[in-house]
């Protein structure tokens, strides 16, 4: 373990590193974003430095590409690969279904298309994200910058008969300015507290002119690793 981590780094780092042994010589690799993303990639450029593991990465962020370059990673592109042996990614929140709300970092676009071309989505992350019902989480949709206000009007005009708790809409900022996207679009969380039908809001939020994508990703995760503050690790 690298020197003294907190709880929560601890248990991103173990299920980072158990998820290192779903990955095998001549893979190619879909690499999620974030901290404990950020982990899995370290693990895996210190496999590829000192064990001579031969894997092909596709980044799901320009984020990731960097440090995925900085550990010695080969890295490519999704058109380049065309489809990947196991994609491996952390999340903000996972139910016992393994449906996954992503897109904290803002990368769930990228995240999404990686994930659907992957043959084995594995999660990885610390215990505090498994949830009984989606939703606590802000969940992120994708927004073309064209016209967003129209958007987000529809977005809370059409979560209002949705089975969700709450029905506030925010855009996502980075400082003064919206926040933007690898892929130059905007982001606006909706604060739902929970979600009933995530399958159903899925499906129907993609269908209002201007969104790109949602976060919620449903029937895409295999497999969780858990990992706890005490170094414990759950594989569900
Ligand atoms: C980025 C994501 C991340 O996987 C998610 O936000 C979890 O991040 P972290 O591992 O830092 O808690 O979806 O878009």
């Amino acid at each position: 373990m690298p020197g003294q981590l907190s709880p929560i780094d601890t248990a991103k780092f173990v299920a980072a590193k158990r998820a290192c042994d779903y990955v095998e010589d001549g893979m190619r690799v879909g690499l999620g974003t974030g901290s404990t993303a950020a982990w899995l990639v370290r693990c895996l450029g210190e496999m590829v430095r000192e064990d001579g593991l031969r894997i092909v990465g596709v980044p799901t962020s320009t984020r990731t590409a960097e440090l995925a370059r900085q550990v010695g990673i080969k890295v490519t592109t999704l058109d380049e690969a065309k489809w990947l042996d196991v994609t491996i990614d952390g999340a903000d929140e996972f139910d016992r279904e393994l449906n996954l709300i992503k897109g904290g970092g803002g990368a769930l676009l990228q995240e999404k298309i990686v994930a659907t071309a992957s043959d084995q989505m594995i999660v990885i992350a610390d215990k505090t994200k498994q949830v009984e019902t989606l939703g606590a989480f802000p969940l992120p949709i994708e927004v073309v910058p064209f016209g967003w206000q129209t958007t987000k009007a529809l977005l809370e005009e059409t979560i209002s008969s949705m089975d969700v708790l709450g029905e506030k809409t925010s855009l996502r900022m980075d400082g003064e300015k919206p926040y933007v996207t690898d892929e130059g679009n905007y982001i606006v969380d909706l604060h739902l507290n929970r979600i009933g039908n995530a399958r159903q809001l899925a499906l129907v939020v993609n269908q209002i002119p201007g969104v790109v994508e949602n976060g919620l990703f449903i029937d895409i995760c295999d497999i969780a690793i858990i990992g706890h503050g005490d170094g414990r690790v759950e594989v569900r």
